[in-house]
């Protein structure tokens, strides 16, 4: 999680195809939410399939330090015996969110209705990230905040009990600020409602009703058509459970990119989480010409999961309804790679909220892209990608590295690009991957031996 260590660079480079079987690490939305409300159910709840990645450890390291027990066994299963709603204790030391914005904003909303306060740290990319999105709505309820200029960590949070159920209805399209308020409301007398304009990942909705929270979600009209109305009843009374973690979309986006773009691969990327909510970046790359075949569709914990099998494909660029944003938030740069090999031209918009995620995903990428030698044109809320038609892209040259500005994805989409071009890609830090994908490169070596 220090990531003060020196950065170790690294170029990567054409391997031949990727073929065989891999396997992708669990999702990481899903991770933290079991190990919140695990945390807070009474009993053992029990989890496979964590993805043991840094920012996920440091939302195990913070509900230790309020009280739960969490272990992991010799076989991968996690443990966690937890102190029921109502019940988190005072930690006795800072929070350190390391780079992760879910667990920071999951977790205040957590702190905001308990009668303890916290201080949340993070590093210099999380430091720079905006709170006062989750400070507006939780303030609301009650909880009472010292943050740092420009409502950024690092942040005291003083939580309160009892505090008032609200009605917010969400500014920006986050299912962060969305959890945070339900996660809030779980302990909070009364109902606690959260109106979605634009629908975001449901996996906390999925889950606190898997624990036995009362919770609905509703269709309502709004002024600009039908909204979702989620309405969760506090108090809730948490009953331990058995999870699976299905593997992570967004991290299978990487292989399924890489697939596509290297001549000759033909890979199977198994137990591939694909909620509606998560999934938009398959359709599109299916959109453009990809191959991607799911094999044996199935229910993992709640979730639909399938095994992807992707194929070498030559794409064609399109225009990405800015409707589908949400299903793919995390998925741009990697869909930015794609465009820049694709035939013709890629268009996105409504992409603002990239400029806010663990960097500002629009300058990084086009900075990184051109660097590479694709043809890119930044805009306030999207890309521009002319393709190469196939053609691989030059590669960065001798003495040049790809700034990674403390950011898993724009690392491992640069990767991607490197296996992609004629003379590789070096990228200045791939410390910054074992936030959500600590596997990824022995993953790679894997598939491109095969
Ligand atoms: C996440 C929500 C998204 C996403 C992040 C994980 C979550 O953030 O970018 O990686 O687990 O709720 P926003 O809600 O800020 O869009």
């Amino acid at each position: 999680m220090n990531h003060s260590n020196p950065p170790s660079p690294k170029r990567f480079a054409s391997a031949g195809p990727l073929t065989g079987q891999i396997a992708v690490p669990g999702d990481k939305s899903i991770s933290h939410r079991s190990l919140m409300l695990g945390a807070l159910a009474v009993g053992e709840t029990r989890v496979t399939g964590l993805l043991e990645g840094e920012d996920v450890l440091a939302t195990a390291a913070a509900m230790r330090a309020m009280g739960a027990t969490i272990a992991r066994e010799n076989d991968g299963t996690w443990s966690i015996h937890g102190v029921g709603v109502g019940s988190l204790l005072q930690p006795n030391q800072a929070l350190a969110m390391g780079n992760s914005g879910t667990s920071t904003r999951l977790l205040m909303g957590l702190v905001a209705s308990h009668p303890i306060s916290a201080m949340f740290t993070g590093d210099a990319s999380l430091s720079g990230r905006p709170m006062g999105r989750v400070i507006t709505p939780l303030s609301e309820m009650g909880a009472s905040f010292e943050a740092s200029q420009g409502g950024t960590l690092p942040l005291m949070l003083r939580g309160i009990s009892p505090a008032v159920p609200i009605t917010y209805r969400l500014p920006v399209a986050s299912a962060q600020v969305k959890s945070a308020v339900l996660l809030a409301g779980l302990n909070t007398a009364g109902i606690s409602t959260v109106i979605e304009p634009v629908p975001t990942r449901d996996h906390s909705e999925r889950m606190l009703r898997g624990f036995g929270a009362k919770l609905e979600v509703g269709e309502e009209k709004g002024a600009n058509g039908l909204e979702r109305v989620i309405r969760i009843h506090g108090e809730a009374d948490l009953q331990p459970q058995t999870i699976t973690v299905p593997g992570d979309p967004s991290s299978a986006a990487f292989f399924t990119v890489a697939a596509l773009l290297v001549p000759g691969s033909d890979l199977i990327i198994q137990n591939v989480g694909l909620n509606p909510t998560r999934a938009a970046l398959f359709d599109v790359l299916r959109d453009m010409g990809g191959s991607i075949e799911e094999l044996d569709r199935r229910e993992v914990g709640g979730e639909p999961v399938a095994d992807l099998r992707v194929q070498h494909s030559a794409l064609t660029g399109i225009e990405v309804d800015p409707a589908v944003v949400p299903a793919m938030v995390d998925e741009f740069p990697i869909l930015f790679v794609a465009a820049s090999l694709a035939q013709g031209t890629t268009v996105t918009r409504g992409l603002e909220e990239l400029r806010v995620k663990e960097s500002d995903r629009l300058a990084a990428m086009a900075s990184a892209l051109i660097l590479a030698g694709a043809k890119v044109e930044e805009y306030g809320d999207g890309l521009v990608i002319q393709g190469t038609g196939g053609d691989p892209l030059p590669g960065t040259a001798d003495g040049t590295a790809i700034a990674t500005h403390l950011d898993h994805r724009i690392a491992m989409s640069m990767a991607v690009a490197g296996l992609a071009s004629e003379n590789g890609v070096k990228i200045d830090d791939t410390a910054p991957i074992a936030t959500s994908f600590p596997t990824f490169e022995a993953l790679l070596d894997s598939a491109s031996a095969q």
